[in-house]
């Protein structure tokens, strides 16, 4: 498949430019000075004056396979994009960089042993959407993919855990330990990601093992016990699995999200372990994204909804095998929610809505919303209702077989798509989702279901279930995402009591609750709650709405708060939450 060359707004690369191919990584792990310290040796397509990206590096030489120095060139650094590094690709085209991280890097999150429920340290890399670049000189742009082959050396007590699909070699001195892995399938610099940190592991099955800590890893294997089973699931819907394992590792609440597909080893937040297996679909999540994102991926942030619409889809289908359609919609459901405040935060700043919107000079940070996920999944969904399920299952394998190990912009996906669909759905129409500021077109498939209903009608008329029905997480999230805002609180105490969600260990219902009160303006007696959960759990999805209404009403509290408990969290959602305390 031959694809256009793409501009890519948050890369110094320059499309024509020589490409990376491959990179081998050289990194020591250093917890006393918080940096990554080695080498990166680039091989690229051809030889040329080309552009990489970087933020923050401390880069000490540039040379080549001989060791003799390249000239080098540096930008001026740009807070959004980083610094550029300008070189010149010798004839034998390998180029190799050494260079040491800052302690500050934007991707980088190290962990104070006090924190980390273990008795050591922590540190573990986030690349997307821009942060490769503060870990690694690279073209961190998705539209380019290349092989890795990546050395750690870290201290010998602790395990280093890699996104990749062969585990190359172990090696150990006294005290210091290396490990090698290799991703023999190209991947962009976004999904190069790692981890060091004390683990546990229990084997799932020839192909899957779960990583956790100790205090976790029993729940985390129970939680995730289906995951062989749903791994076939996903293969029935999408394909072979692409790549050779698929591994889960249960993060520190520190993570920023509730999971990151990076290749054959999903991060996720412990938050997702709720003891009924609802976090379970966002597990089903990054599994399909091994299709959806890493296999074909968005060739600019533009594009973002190619992996997120498309994953929440597969998502959707695959949780639909797994637990029932009903408990798809539900899910599917808590998302629209997700999607409708993100919206009305969207037309407060004056921003589109639209599926695919340009947004050079945006840090993709900023822009992050459910808009993507929700409109991008439901968009296939009305696709798929306009062709039939028997002719869009086929094409899902066509869209995987054709676009493998390619990234794709709307317009080639678009393209694709009505040369299969011509004849049921027209441009004019795609165009409305793609491109058109409405929150949904006309015609948008609407999810409801008699679960769906039956919470919803609970929830408006303030009242609860009989005490003899179970609810699990999605059902009391839902009951409480669509409580009314109102100044009697006596249905949130009622539901307190019942479901004692204030003081819940399942942060998804213990978030919602703190959310509802806070809405409510009803939240003084839950203040110590609300600093408590803010000291325990990290992740953005949480943290930016509670600080923003707790802002709203006491706007020293929250600061105090904050600062606090800021060591804790990861710099981006730092970076995130400052602005909302206008800090
Ligand atoms: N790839 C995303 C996480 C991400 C997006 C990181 C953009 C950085 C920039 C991941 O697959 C994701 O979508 N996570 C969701 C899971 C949910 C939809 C089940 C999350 O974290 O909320
Ligand atoms: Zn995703």
């Amino acid at each position: 498949m031959n694809l256009q060359q793409v501009k890519d707004p948050h890369s110094y690369y320059v499309s024509g430019e020589p490409q990376m191919t491959h990179l081998a990584l050289t990194l020591h792990v250093d917890f006393d000075t918080h940096t990554l310290c080695g080498s990166a040796k680039i091989t690229f397509n051809r030889p040329g004056k080309t552009t990489l990206d970087s933020r923050a590096l401390n880069i000490s030489s540039v040379e080549d396979s001989r060791g003799k120095p390249i000239d080098f060139t540096m930008g001026e650094p740009d807070n959004l994009l980083g610094t550029a590094l300008y070189i010149t690709v010798p004839e034998d085209k390998k180029v190799t960089i050494k260079y040491a991280t800052s302690p500050e890097a934007s991707g980088v999150k190290w962990l104070d042993s006090s924190i980390t429920g273990t008795e050591h340290p922590m540190m573990f890399t986030q690349g997307e959407a821009i942060h490769a670049r503060s870990y690694i000189p690279c073209q961190d742009t998705p539209s380019i993919k290349f092989t890795t082959y990546v050395t750690l050396s870290k201290p010998q007590e602790l395990r280093a855990l890699m996104g990749a699909s062969v585990h190359v070699y172990r090696s150990e001195t006294t005290d210091t330990s290396y490990e090698t892995w290799e991703n023999t399938d190209r991947i962009p610099a976004y999904l190069v990601a790692f981890m060091v940190g004390e683990f546990k592991c229990k084997v799932l099955s020839e192909r899957s093992n779960v990583f956790a800590i100790q205090s976790v890893i029993h729940d985390a294997a129970a939680e995730f016990d289906d995951y062989p089973d749903i791994m076939k699931k996903a293969e029935r819907l999408l394909g072979t699995y692409p790549w050779k394992n698929s591994s889960i590792l249960v993060m520190p609440p520190s993570f920023p999200y509730g999971g990151m597909e990076n290749p054959c080893l999903s991060f996720v937040n412990p938050s997702v372990i709720t003891g009924d297996k609802s976090g379970v679909t966002t597990v089903i999540h990054e599994l399909a994204h091994s299709w959806t994102g890493n296999l074909i991926t968005n060739a600019t942030w533009r594009d973002f909804w190619l992996n997120e619409g498309w994953t929440v889809y597969a998502e959707y289908r695959i949780t639909e095998e797994v637990f029932g359609t009903s408990i798809a919609e539900l899910n599917f459901k808590l998302l629209e929610l997700e999607f409708q405040r993100d919206v009305q935060i969207f037309r407060k700043e004056g921003r589109s809505v639209a599926l695919s919107v340009d947004c050079t000079g945006i840090d993709p940070d900023d822009i992050f919303s459910r808009i993507p996920y929700f409109k991008g999944a439901l968009f296939l969904i009305w696709v798929e209702q306009r062709v039939g399920r028997e002719r869009f299952d086929p094409f899902i394998h066509k869209y995987m077989n054709t676009f493998a190990f390619a990234s794709l912009t709307t317009e080639e996906f678009v393209h694709f798509l009505l040369e299969h669909f011509g004849e049921f759905i027209s441009l004019d129409e795609i165009n409305v989702w793609m491109y058109e500021d409405v929150e949904l077109p006309d015609g948008a498939p609407i999810v409801m279901n008699s679960l769906i209903q039956e919470i919803l009608q609970f929830a408006t008329t303030g009242s609860l279930p009989a005490p003899d029905v179970k609810w699990g997480t999605m059902h009391q999230q839902l009951y409480l995402e669509s409580l009314p805002r109102v100044n009697d609180v006596s249905t949130l105490e009622a539901f307190n009591e019942r479901f004692h969600a204030s003081t819940s260990g399942n942060a998804e219902i213990r978030y919602s609750f703190l959310m509802a009160v806070l809405e409510s303006a009803h939240y003084h007696t839950y203040l110590d709650s609300i600093d408590e959960f803010l000291s325990i759990q990290g992740r953005m999805k949480y943290l930016k709405p509670i600080y923003g209404v707790l802002f709203k009403h006491e706007p020293e509290r929250a600061r105090e708060i904050f600062a606090k408990y800021r060591g804790r969290y990861h710099p981006i959602t730092i970076g995130q939450v400052e602005p909302i305390l206008n800090v």
